[in-house]
């Protein structure tokens, strides 16, 4: 299958048209609509009717002609601005009506950009080293991993609904610029006693229960890759609460399991994926000698010029004000860098973009292109990042754009990170200074505030940022010149701001910003205004939002693990595993059986398997066609069960199957019966 017909499929946009149609016209409930469109990275805002629209761009890479087809999406769509990066290296619309984001996807699809999967509970945008493949400390170029990671996993049955969203990070040599600490996986290329591989980290995450991720295994090699991912996701889909969504991420799992049981777990689920695996699919990269002394690009981006491993060449950081990008400059951006001869682009981690394989005479032309076109090479002070908070965000209490746009973070260009609510999707754990958004009641009233982190750093050897006192949001940009000051008057020599915020404590910095905790009664009508709001501040975040995704219908659960264990079947078949396909086979009718026992509305939905036949014949008895086919092909598999081979196992398989597609149409009959009866009651209890 080519790239284009995994990443794109018109099917997808005709299915997200139906489902639109469907939900305005009554026949599908909002559920429905919402599971569609988070799978063609389609986020509902807090407006009524307009959505985010996030395409996925594994590693960031985006051909330049592509900005043009961000920039006719710009044009063609009603009403929109700018098109915006990401943190993880995505290109998302905002404001999109929602009748319009088929047309929307259609027409970036022309032009090869993808958004499947880039929202949802399934595997985001596989991130990565900004400098991957041009970095001279790196170990190996790892976009093939990430190209091979993001193929593999996409429209994988496994991935399809998991029981919460799945990050990976890729990273080239052990400073670990993709910050795996945060990641659910974070997988950093290095070398064992003269061999090549990688070391896993696992159940790292942001936001209220932020962890930093451990290590899951030191050392893998390079052909175990695909098999460690899929096994670290089958734990996921295995032993992830779903029915509670906040607590449903790796980091929990590490939690609830301590290390060394999540390893061994870990280990277990591994030793069937990989015997599995077909070692063709392994990506293979190009392994060169890792320059140490070489600069480490640093967060997510570089902030400088680097030179690349390429002689002679260099990597040159984009600064992209707010992550925000107009049709014109999309358009602008695409004619200087095909003028200067330039085709590998990347959005990076501070929203901003890179270019590569610039000679040293072509820089000043492209830093003077950039000019006219409102962006520039980044200046210190502008390491500015911020979520989208109430601007869009269903979740959003604070206005952290706007008062982003009031920060800079000085000559010795911190990083501040501020984020509009204490998800924290703008990484405040990880930065210099970084901030959250929050209400916080002075005298009985409600006054937009911000939570305050300080020292994080997300590369190899950082740690997440330790709490500061909280500030209403009108002194935020005071407290971040003051903070400055302080550090550059306080500094030694070549200190960085981790170290130096980590000499002083946490107590240093409440006595620093004391005055600007405080507030006195006065003060009150001047502190109960956000940035850019003419209103008194009220929380209206909905407290939901759409991050855990929508409920899936456990027949549709069912039904994807089905395909995924028909996979692990055919691949353990491929590799004349019988005794392990045999047991694939065995789980898939357990599968089906229950699926079946679910459509059917049956009590017991679990028999044994030696009583699947007999359950499924009391349970179907206007279908007896699929109970009887079941109990037939049962009593020849048990037979074969233990000596199955190439001569008997593709008959078997093949009546199987023809079974399965037969109890597969009747499940979807079953359960569209059910929910048109649903649906009547529920017309009926409204009138
Ligand atoms: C409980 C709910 C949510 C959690 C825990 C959450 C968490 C996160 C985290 C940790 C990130 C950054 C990490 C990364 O991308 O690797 C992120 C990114 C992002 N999230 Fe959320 N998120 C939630 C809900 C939402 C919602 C409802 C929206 C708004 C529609 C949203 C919009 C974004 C955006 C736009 C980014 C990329 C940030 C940027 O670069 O502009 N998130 N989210
Ligand atoms: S941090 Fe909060 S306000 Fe900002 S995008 Fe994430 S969920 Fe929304």
């Amino acid at each position: 299958m080519s790239e284009q017909d995994i990443f794109i499929r018109q099917e997808d946009f005709d299915r997200l048209e139906q489902a639109i149609q469907d939900y305005q016209e009554g026949r599908i409930d909002h559920n429905s609509l919402v599971a569609e469109r988070l799978m063609l990275g389609t986020y509902g805002q807090w407006q009524e009717g307009l959505c985010m629209v996030r395409s996925k761009l594994p590693g960031g890479r985006v051909r330049p002609r592509q900005l043009l087809g961000y920039a006719e999406g710009l044009e063609n769509i009603t009403c929109l601005e700018n098109v915006h990066i990401t943190t993880r290296q995505d290109i998302q619309y905002n404001n999109v009506p929602l009748e319009e984001t088929p047309a929307l996807l259609r027409l970036l699809a022309k032009h090869g950009i993808t958004s499947r999967e880039a929202c949802g509970n399934t595997v985001r945008n596989v991130s990565g080293c900004p400098m991957a493949g041009f970095c001279p400390r790196e170990h190996v170029d790892v976009m093939p991993h990430i190209d091979a990671t993001a193929r593999y996993l996409i429209r994988n049955p496994l991935t399809q609904s998991l029981p919460r969203k799945f990050k990976i990070s890729y990273s080239g040599c052990e400073a670990d610029c993709a910050q795996g600490a945060i990641q659910d996986l974070g997988i950093v290329a290095t070398r064992k006693e003269g061999r090549e591989g990688f070391k896993l980290l696992a159940g790292g995450g942001l936001g209220p229960h932020a962890r930093q991720a451990v290590v899951l295994e030191e050392f893998i090699e390079e052909e175990a890759l695909l098999p460690a991912i899929e096994a670290v996701l089958a734990l996921h889909d295995k032993y992830s609460d779903r029915a509670r969504r906040s607590r449903s991420r790796i980091k929990f799992l590490v939690e609830r399991f301590g290390v060394d049981e999540f390893v061994r777990k870990f280990r277990e689920e591994y030793a069937r994926t990989s015997a599995a695996f077909d070692n063709a699919r392994a990506p293979r990269g190009e392994w060169r000698q890792a320059r140490e002394d070489a600069l480490v690009c640093g967060h997510g981006a570089p902030r400088q010029v680097m030179p690349q491993h390429q002689p002679g060449l260099y990597a040159v950081p984009i600064d992209v004000p707010g992550g925000d990008l107009t049709a014109q400059q999309l358009r602008g951006l695409c004619a200087l860098l095909e003028r200067e001869g330039h085709s590998e682009l990347r959005a990076t981690q501070d929203q901003n973009f890179i270019v590569f394989n610039v000679p040293e005479a072509g820089i000043e032309p492209l830093a003077d292109g950039l000019k006219e076109l409102g962006l520039g090479l980044p200046r210190a002070g502008t390491n500015v990042v911020a979520c989208p908070g109430t601007r869009t965000c269903q979740l959003g209490i604070t206005s952290s754009r706007t008062v982003a746009k009031m920060l800079d973070g000085g000559s010795h260009d911190l990083t501040i990170r501020v984020n509009g609510c204490q998800n924290t999707c703008a990484h405040s754990e990880i930065a210099d200074i970084g901030f959250f958004g929050k209400g916080k009641r002075h005298f009985g009233k409600l006054i937009p505030s911000y939570a305050i982190r300080l020292g994080g750093s997300g590369l190899a050897g950082g740690a997440f940022g330790f709490p500061g006192p909280d500030i209403p949001a009108a002194r935020v940009p005071m407290a971040v010149k003051r903070i400055q000051e302080a550090f550059e008057e306080g500094r030694a020599e070549d200190e960085s701001f981790f170290s130096w915020s980590r000499r002083q404590g946490a107590g240093y910095f409440e006595e620093l910003l004391a005055d600007l905790t405080q507030v006195r009664e006065f003060e009150l009508s001047m502190l109960q205004r956000d940035h850019g709001e003419s209103a008194v501040f009220r929380v209206q975040s909905s407290g939901v939002g759409e991050c855990a995704g929508a409920h899936t219908d456990p027949l549709d659960k069912l039904l994807l693990d089905i395909a995924y264990e028909r996979n692990l079947r055919d691949a353990f078949a491929a590799k004349s595993k019988y005794k392990d396909a045999a047991e694939s086979l065995a789980n898939v009718f357990a599968l089906a059986g229950q699926a079946l026992l679910i459509a059917a509305g049956a009590e017991d939905t679990t028999p044994d398997e030696s009583e699947l036949a007999q359950a499924l014949a009391e349970a179907l008895p206007d279908d007896n066609e699929v109970a009887e086919g079941f109990a037939g092909l049962y009593e020849q598999f048990a037979d074969w069960r233990t000596g199955l081979d190439e001569l008997v196992y593709p008959g078997l398989v093949e009546k199987a199957d023809a079974w399965l597609k037969s109890a597969r149409l009747l499940c979807r009959t079953l359960q569209a019966r059910r929910k048109e009866q649903e649906r009547k009651k529920s017309a009926q209890e409204v009138a």
